[in-house]
């Protein structure tokens, strides 16, 4: 039992007999047994051995001790010791334990690098690669070229004044900008689309807006062309426009539709949209020019809205103003409402069981390409209107395409018609 009991108990006891002579007398003296004293003293030379003389005759030894000054020299406290002998042996089977782990990891990733090693030093066998047969590379790519015309606003003058520079327009500026029309289809037809490449014709898309038309007060009050003298300006440029086309591309497929710049009323209609309208006029009169001519035709649907296909892929003209969808004031402006509307033209057509590959709409001046299809720039570019509803400043801008008989419009270029507002506002 004594050697569970604490240190200083135990030389608690060794003090007591050297100052009571011996065992016997501290026994007296403190009460404590003989039998405990003596396994105290017994325990004493255990823990302190050295410090206590060895005899056997009490009295003698007892006699001739001279304990240290310090009552004792701090012993191992056994139980103390025990415990934490035992935590060190659990932290050394731990320790042991991660170390295994740790050559384990190590090993494994050895062999990974190993492995990587011998990859990067095997030789890396070409790839049998077979060029196409001749009769694929080398054969021409047929493109039919889509150029896409809208929002003229032929009549409208826009001031530069009122828009700090940023564009102005009027019947001489669209003329310019109408011939760098057909001169970038052609020259983009030429150079740009690849060195093996053939047109089997053009298709020249009227998408409508042809005129401004004087529909709203304002335009009546600043327009310089009038709706009857926009017609006879346009017919000129467009006939002039379409010979060219017919020059370079052999065969033109003209589609028209009108839009509601062009209507004869103040207000709009939907019964007559297209009968109603100087621009179904301007597309007659452009027609019975060519009449003749069996390599320029052309479609003016009653409708308003132009479905063709076109080398196996549907496509919708329409000019934007009826297809459900308005405004465009919001942060994101007109492109949402573009969205909507060619969303809500592909739904109404799939009811019909004419889903719509592609579709094409003017009317809100954003050149942009949506699920669905293209919105179209204009050709007037930035007005008064548009700075007014906040619309992002752009530059005069039309669609061209080219469609593939495979790939369906592989190639979508903004034919850009004047310089953009980061230059026009640089030189102002
Ligand atoms: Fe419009």
């Amino acid at each position: 039992m004594s050697s569970i009991l604490p240190n200083n108990i135990i030389w608690e006891t060794v003090k007591a007999v050297v100052k009571y002579g011996g065992i016997r007398t501290a026994a007296r003296a403190t009460g404590l047994r003989r039998t405990t004293i003596h396994d105290h003293m017994a325990e004493a030379r255990k823990r302190w051995p050295g410090v206590l003389p060895e005899s056997r005759s009490t009295k003698e030894w007892a006699s001739g001790i001279v304990l240290p000054e310090t009552p004792y020299s701090p012993a191992p406290d056994t139980a103390k010791a025990e415990t934490e002998l035992r935590r060190s042996q659990d932290a050394a089977k731990d320790w042991k334990a991660r170390a295994t782990k740790a050559v384990d990891e190590r090993d494994a990733l050895q062999d990974q690098l190993d492995t990587m090693h011998r990859l990067a030093q095997a030789p890396l066998e070409p790839l049998a690669w077979t060029p196409a047969a001749p009769s694929i590379m080398g054969h021409p790519t047929v493109l039919m070229p889509l150029l896409f015309t809208s929002d003229f606003q032929c009549g409208e003058v826009i001031r530069p004044e009122e828009i700090d520079g940023l564009n102005a327009y009027n019947k001489d500026i669209f003329a310019d900008r109408y011939a760098k029309i057909i001169d970038k289809t052609i020259d983009i037809s030429d150079h740009h689309t690849g060195s093996n490449t053939t047109y089997p014709g053009i298709y020249y898309l009227r998408g409508g807006d042809a005129i401004s038309g004087g529909i709203h007060e304002e335009l009546r009050d600043t327009d310089d062309l009038s709706a009857v003298p926009a017609v006879q300006w346009l017919l000129r440029h467009e006939r002039e426009g379409i010979k060219r086309l017919k020059d370079r591309f052999g065969r033109v497929r003209v589609l028209s539709i009108p839009g509601n710049h062009g209507r004869t009323s103040i207000k709009p209609r939907t019964k007559g949209y297209v009968s109603h309208n100087f621009e179904t006029l301007l597309a007659w009169w452009l027609a019975s020019t060519f009449e003749g001519d069996p390599s320029i035709e052309f479609y003016t649907p009653a409708s308003g809205e132009a479905y063709f296909d076109l080398l196996g892929w549907s496509v919708l003209l329409a000019h934007g103003d009826r297809m459900g969808s308005k405004g465009g004031r919001g942060f994101i402006g007109t492109i949402a409402t573009i969205a909507r509307g060619h969303q809500k033209l592909y739904q109404n057509w799939a009811t019909r069981g004419r889903p719509l590959d592609y579709i094409f709409t003017g009317h809100l001046h954003t050149s942009v390409q949506t699920e669905h299809g293209w919105g179209n720039g204009s050709v007037a570019g930035y007005s008064e209107f548009a700075r007014d509803i906040g619309a992002k400043p752009d530059a005069p801008k039309q669609w061209l395409f080219y469609m593939h008989k495979r790939w369906g419009i592989s190639q979508a270029r903004e034919l850009i018609l004047d310089d953009l507002p980061k230059r026009k506002g640089a030189k102002g």
